[in-house]
C-alpha cells in the first residue's frame, strides 16, 4: 500500500516541520505541493526546500489565472465581502488549493492530504470540507493540529532535524497572500486596542504618505467582470496586478477588522486589499446604475450567504452553483465604465456609464426637458399613505397637543 501524502506546502515553519514529522510519526513519504495564488514568495526557493527538508517530490502549481477567473471573478459578480468590510482573499484561495491537491493525490495515488493548519483557524475548515465535497474517500492529516507543540518546541524540532528555520527578528507576525489581499494576524495586533505599526504593511503607502496628487483611473466591465483599465483591454490578472499598484500607492486598501470566526473565535486582522477594494466599490456603482430596485434588494440578500459561504468554506456545495447561477443572471447587463479617484486613502466613485443605465436624465431632471408627471405623485400619495390615514383616524398613535405617546386605547 502506498505510504504517500500530499501536503500543501507554503515553505514556512510549520509545513517544513510537518514534512519531517510525517515521516517520523507515520511513516509517510511527503509530496509537497505549492500553489502559487500570487503570493510574493520565490516558488523554485520552497520547492528546494521542500526536497532539502526530506519531501519526496516536491510540485509547484501556478494556479493565477484559474484564482482570478474561478473564484475572484465570482466573488466580486457577488459583491461578497464578510461582515462588510474583507473581501475574504485567503477564504477563496482555499478551495482551490484543496481542489489542486485532491488532484495530485489521486494522481499520486497518495493515500492522505496534510495541511498546515492549527486547530484554531477557519482554513482547516475550508481545506478539509473542500476535499470532503471533492474526494470524499481520501484522509486528511493535519500534523500542526496533533503535534500539540508550542511555537519555541517547533522551532526546536526544527533545529533538530536541520530543517532551517526563518528567523525574522520582530516579525511575530502570522502573514498570508495572494493577488485579491493580504491578510495579517498575531504579534502585537492581538491587541485589539493597539494601532498596527508601520511595518505590518507591505502593499499600500501609509494614506498619510500616499502622493498629494489624486489618481483617477476607469474601469470598464462587461457582465459584471473587469476587461480593461484606462481603456486598455486586460486579462483579469494584469488588471488586479495594475490596480493593487497604483491604489495601493494612493493608500487604498487598509482594513483592520475583529471579525467572527467560523470556530467561535472573534480574531483581529488587518488585510491590504487595493485592488479588491477598488474593484468592489466600482461594480456596486455600476450595479446601482444597471440593476433595478428589486433585483439590488434580493441580491444583497445573496450577497449575504454567498459571503457566508465563501467564508464557512462551503465553496464546493450545490447551495453555492445555485447561488452563482444567480449571480451571473444578475450579470446580463452590467457592462458599462466606472471612474475612480484614489486619494490619500480613499478611494471614490466619481463617474459611471453604461449601455444600459436605468439612469433616466429625462426622469431626474430638475432642468429643461422634464418629463415626469409632477401631477400623478398626488394620486400615488393619497393611496400610498392611505393606511396610515386610516389608521391615524382609527388608532391613534400620537397626541399632538402633549407630544406623548398614547398607551394604546385610542384615547
Ligand atoms: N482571518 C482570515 C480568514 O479567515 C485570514 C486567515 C489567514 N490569516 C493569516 N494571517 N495567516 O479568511
Amino acid at each position: 500500500m502506498s505510504n504517500k501524502v500530499v501536503l500543501a506546502y507554503s515553505g514556512g515553519l510549520d509545513t517544513s516541520v510537518a514534512i519531517r514529522w510525517l515521516k517520523e510519526t507515520y511513516g509517510y513519504n511527503v509530496i509537497a505541493v505549492t500553489i502559487d495564488v500570487g503570493s510574493e514568495k520565490d516558488s523554485s526557493a520552497v520547492k528546494e526546500k521542500a526536497l532539502q527538508v526530506g519531501a519526496i517530490k516536491a510540485i509547484v502549481v501556478d494556479a493565477k489565472k484559474t484564482f482570478v477567473n474561478d473564484y475572484i471573478f465570482p466573488a466580486l459578480k457577488a459583491g461578497a465581502i464578510y461582515e462588510n468590510i474583507y473581501p475574504m482573499a485567503t477564504s477563496l484561495a482555499r478551495p482551490l488549493i484543496a481542489k489542486i491537491l485532491t488532484e495530485v493525490a489521486l494522481k499520486e495515488e497518495a493515500i492522505a492530504i496534510a495541511h498546515g493548519c492549527t486547530g484554531k483557524g477557519n482554513d482547516q475548515v475550508r481545506f478539509e470540507v473542500a476535499i470532503n465535497a471533492l474526494a470524499p474517500k481520501v484522509k486528511i492529516v493535519a500534523p500542526a493540529r496533533e503535534w500539540g507543540m508550542t511555537r519555541e518546541e517547533t522551532i526546536q524540532y526544527a533545529e533538530k532535524y536541520s530543517i532551517p528555520v526563518p528567523v525574522k527578528s520582530g516579525h511575530a507576525y502570522s502573514v498570508d497572500e495572494n493577488i485579491w489581499g493580504r491578510s495579517v494576524e498575531c504579534g502585537v495586533l492581538e491587541d485589539p486596542w493597539i494601532e498596527p505599526p508601520a511595518e505590518v504593511y507591505a502593499w499600500t503607502k501609509s494614506p498619510a504618505e500616499a502622493p498629494d496628487q489624486p489618481a483617477y483611473c476607469e474601469i470598464t466591465f462587461e457582465k459584471g467582470v473587469p476587461v480593461a483599465l484606462d481603456g486598455k483591454a486586460m486579462d483579469g490578472l494584469e488588471l488586479i496586478n495594475a490596480l493593487n499598484e497604483l491604489a495601493g500607492l494612493h493608500g487604498v486598501g487598509r482594513i483592520d477588522h475583529v471579525e467572527n470566526r467560523l470556530v467561535g473565535i472573534k480574531s483581529r486582522e488587518i488585510y491590504e486589499a487595493p485592488a479588491a477594494v477598488t474593484l468592489l466599490t466600482a461594480h456596486q456603482a455600476l450595479e446601482d446604475m444597471t440593476l433595478a430596485k428589486d433585483q439590488a434588494r434580493f441580491k444583497l440578500k445573496v450577497t449575504h450567504e454567498f459571503s457566508d459561504i465563501i467564508y464557512n468554506g462551503l465553496w464546493f456545495t450545490a447551495n453555492r452553483l445555485d447561488l452563482s447561477a444567480y449571480v451571473d443572471s444578475t450579470q446580463r447587463l452590467v457592462s458599462g465604465t466606472v471612474r475612480i479617484k484614489l486619494s490619500k486613502g480613499n478611494c471614490i466613485v466619481v463617474g459611471r456609464k453604461s449601455p444600459h443605465s436605468l439612469y433616466a436624465h429625462n426622469l431626474a431632471t430638475y432642468e429643461k426637458g422634464d418629463q415626469f408627471d409632477q401631477s400623478s405623485a398626488a394620486g400615488f400619495i393619497y393611496i400610498f399613505g392611505l393606511p396610515v390615514k386610516t389608521q391615524a383616524t382609527l388608532q391613534p398613535l400620537y397626541d399632538m397637543t402633549t407630544e406623548k405617546q398614547d398607551k394604546g386605547n385610542g384615547k
